[in-house]
């Protein structure tokens, strides 16, 4: 399973890459909401051109044509941007246009199995299926996973699944068992999968050592 980093903020994004993980970014409105100063568009030619993967920008239309237009503005921005468009008929429209096209697509907020085989069907590069918020509401997310993914394999459905809302260190190994290619997670996590109490407390030991060492 590959990592993503989901996020707009270019900091974020260096740190990140500079560790070596990273495949890809993925963003959102809400996500680049939350950045000011900065255009959209400026703001994924930064990160594309630092990352060498895939990055995805999301279309704000609500209809295809709208999608279309505005998925096009961003594929010219760099040639690893991903158009990110909403599990919707007429996000499915638009996919199979950008499929046709030779651009890479994700469809995003997707919930159930059957929304992840529609999608794939329109040519999608990435399906994207948010884990956390079905977790929100009593359903299993990694179920979700293992099941698209289950689905995927049967039928040949080459459709890479990014595992999407993610919120705990936890997800990360049981999506990866479950099949996802990706998880797209936010930097709080990814700094989390570092930690172990007993990889702090190696470190500490043989530092204490090497100096009782060279004290001799
Ligand atoms: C990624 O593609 C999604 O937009 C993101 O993972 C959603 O995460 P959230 O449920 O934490 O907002």
């Amino acid at each position: 399973m590959k990592f993503f980093i989901d996020t707009a903020n270019f900091e974020e994004i260096k740190e990140a890459h500079s560790w070596g993980i990273l495949s890809g970014v993925t963003t959102n409105p809400s996500l680049v909401a939350k950045e000011e100063n900065v255009s959209f568009h400026d703001r994924l030619r930064e990160i594309s051109e630092l990352v060498n993967g895939s990055v995805s920008g999301e279309v704000i239309s609500l209809d295809a044509e709208g999608m279309i237009k505005e998925g096009l503005e961003l594929a010219a921005i760099a040639p690893n941007i991903t158009v990110k468009l909403p599990m919707t008929p007429e996000g499915l429209k638009a996919c199979k246009f950008f499929s046709e096209k030779g651009i890479k697509t994700n469809v995003t907020l997707i919930f159930s199995a059957n929304q992840a085989l529609m999608a794939a069907r329109a040519g999608a590069t990435y399906v994207s299926p948010f884990v956390g918020r079905l977790d929100d509401i009593g359903q299993s997310g990694v179920e979700l996973i293992a099941t698209i993914s289950d689905l995927f394999a049967i039928h040949g459905i080459e459709s890479e699944i990014i595992a999407a809302s993610i919120r705990h260190p936890q997800h990360i190994t049981e999506v990866a068992l479950a099949g996802a290619d990706i998880a797209t997670t936010p930097f709080k996590v990814l700094k989390q999968l570092f930690h172990h109490p007993l990889t702090d407390k190696g470190i500490e030991g043989f530092l204490a050592d090497w100096e009782k060492r060279k004290s001799k």
